[in-house]
């Protein structure tokens, strides 16, 4: 099996209560994000993905974006999956058991979570939330989480 599609996580738990098990974003060293659970991806209001399992690109040169289609290994992504900076917040919503997240792309910008989602770093440290911007332009000095590099870089996610 290959890695755009590898995830493997189940509802992993946590120490904070703000976000129901079930949906998981792995992040894998120097790898897309793999996401499993119930997953909504949106981009410029058009549901493009309303999955189980699906692997989201943040190198940043997917050329099938926001999908991964392997490019972080032909450009060489560098990245050790951990959490370098960053998290997920509670949302102003309670977020029920069984939702969805809704995973939101905005225009040259980063993968904004909209729903409860945990985000399982490669050496087991999670954050958990329902509201946060996940980086996918690959140069985020907060990985996997966005600090606006993106504005500095020109990424361009089309
Ligand atoms: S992470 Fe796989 S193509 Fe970008």
């Amino acid at each position: 099996m290959s890695d755009e599609r590898t995830a493997g996580a189940n509802g992993a738990a946590g120490d904070a209560p703000v976000a129901p098990a079930g949906n998981v974003a792995e992040v894998p060293p120097s790898g897309p994000l793999c996401l499993t659970g119930r997953i909504r991806v949106e981009v410029a209001g058009e549901v493009v993905a309303d999955t189980g399992d699906v692997a989201l690109c943040r190198c940043g040169h997917s050329r099938n974006k926001p999908f991964c289609d392997g490019s972080h290994r032909r450009v060489g992504f560098d990245d050790p999956g951990t959490i370098q900076g960053g998290r997920l917040v509670p949302g102003s919503e309670e977020a029920v058991p069984g939702d969805a997240v809704v995973i939101v792309c905005a225009a040259n910008g980063p993968l904004l979570v909209r729903g409860p989602l945990t985000v399982a770093a490669s050496d087991g440290a999670k954050s958990q939330g329902t509201k946060g911007a996940l980086c996918r332009c690959g140069a985020s000095s907060t990985k996997p989480f966005c600090d606006g590099t993106h504005k500095n870089t020109g990424f361009e996610a089309s």
